[in-house]
């Protein structure tokens, strides 16, 4: 990808537009009929993950990609309504420290016996074929971004739906870093 810059958007860096403003948003329809927004590179490489999952027998699809500060504004006060703020705070960004801004995390959904199942506690229960998920990801230039274990250094719990493209050298090479110890290792060198 030549000089692909890794965005780190979290809640010490904050997103701003310029970030993006040379990235090319594509408009993809998902299995509820949602208009999504995705990053072009983002979603070819989500396409060829796919596809390889669909052959290893496991359908996925994309439940929630780019958003607006408005759209994760609604978002957190939904989920401070449901759930209170300390408890949101570990589940969803405050607007503007979501890397959902940047057109290149995704939320992914699985269909299990013919049904998608989207709800975050359903998702969790589904652990084996996240699994089988998250081995193949570097293949295709993501990586699991909230992973188990590592709630401190992220600042969010467990998330195994959330995907990011970061692309496929630096998906290859973060092993089991996550970004923020992965770009400052590379700040190291
Ligand atoms: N759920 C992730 C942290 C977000 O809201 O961006
Ligand atoms: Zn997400």
């Amino acid at each position: 990808m030549g000089d692909f810059m890794i965005l780190l958007v979290n809640k010490d860096h904050l997103f701003n537009e310029n970030m993006i403003s040379n990235f090319k948003m594509v408009e993809y329809e998902n299995y509820n009929e949602d208009m999504l927004y995705i990053e072009e590179e983002t979603f070819k490489h989500f396409e060829m993950l796919r596809a390889h999952l669909r052959i290893e027998g496991i359908e996925i699809d994309i439940d929630d990609a780019y958003r607006s500060l408005e759209s994760q504004e609604n978002i957190f006060l939904k989920f401070m309504r449901k759930y209170g703020l300390d408890k949101a705070e570990e589940i969803v960004a405050m607007p503007g420290t979501s890397e959902h801004h940047t057109g290149q995390a995704l939320d992914i959904v699985i269909k299990m016996d013919n049904q998608w199942v989207v709800e975050n506690e359903d998702l969790l229960a589904n652990e084996k074929i996240f699994d089988r998920i998250h081995r193949v990801l570097k293949y295709f230039g993501f990586i699991l971004r909230y992973p188990k274990g590592k709630e401190e250094i992220t600042g969010y719990s467990y998330e195994p739906w959330h995907i990011r493209y970061i692309g496929e050298k630096e998906a290859l090479e973060i092993g089991n870093l996550t970004l923020e110890e992965y770009l400052k290792s590379k700040e190291e060198k």
